[in-house]
């Protein structure tokens, strides 16, 4: 497997079947675009609807650990929901059998920010802003619960395919 971060230090855990791969102080590849902070940690997901459960869990504990406030966790849990729900169904709807996909999730922590980057192999754009939907309509919330609730969100082709991102200032 090829790995996006180089030189970080990796965890598997084993607990969700090799389903998830966490790694600490992400610093080559697209840390090197993003501001210069100290605090970032990686997560493989799997491309499985109950990996999003694991990225929860996994976010609310890194951030409750830094001693970040409740309200900011339940922000950024929500904002990684969104996020890697909608990573995971561009990778694995239709299914491509060509290619092997990943998923990863990434967050950054500073005193005043916290940055959700989710990387993954779908070569496939994302609408600038959150689409136009009827109230009647079941789906298409997520990008507009993101852009409610971010200071910022975007995305980028990157060098796995694409990064879709957002900060809570505070
Ligand atoms: N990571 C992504 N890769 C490819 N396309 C994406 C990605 N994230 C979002 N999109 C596109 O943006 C659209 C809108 O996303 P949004 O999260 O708002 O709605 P949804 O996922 O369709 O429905 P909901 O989130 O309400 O269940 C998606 O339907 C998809 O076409
Ligand atoms: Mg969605």
């Amino acid at each position: 497997m090829v790995l996006p971060f180089p030189g970080d230090i990796v965890v598997t855990y084993t607990a969700l079947g090799g389903a998830m791969t966490a790694m600490s102080q992400g610093s080559l590849g697209v840390a090197a675009r993003a501001p210069a902070v100290k605090d970032r940690s990686c997560l493989e997901l799997g491309l499985v609807p109950s990996a999003v459960r694991g990225a929860r869990h996994w976010a609310a504990n890194l951030l409750t650990q830094a001693n970040f406030d409740q309200e900011i966790v339940d922000a950024i849990v929500l904002l990684v929901s969104e996020l890697v729900t909608n990573a995971i169904h561009a990778v694995t709807d239709p299914p491509d059998q060509q290619r092997p996909h990943q998923v990863w999730l990434a967050i950054e922590r500073s005193p005043a920010l916290v940055r959700v980057e989710v990387h993954d192999t779908a070569c496939v754009p994302v609408p600038p802003e959150a689409p136009r939907r009827d109230d009647e309509e079941e789906s298409g919330r997520g990008l507009e619960v993101i852009a409610a609730i971010a200071s910022f969100w975007g995305w980028s082709p990157d060098s796995l395919g694409k990064v879709v991102w957002c900060e809570l200032a505070f």
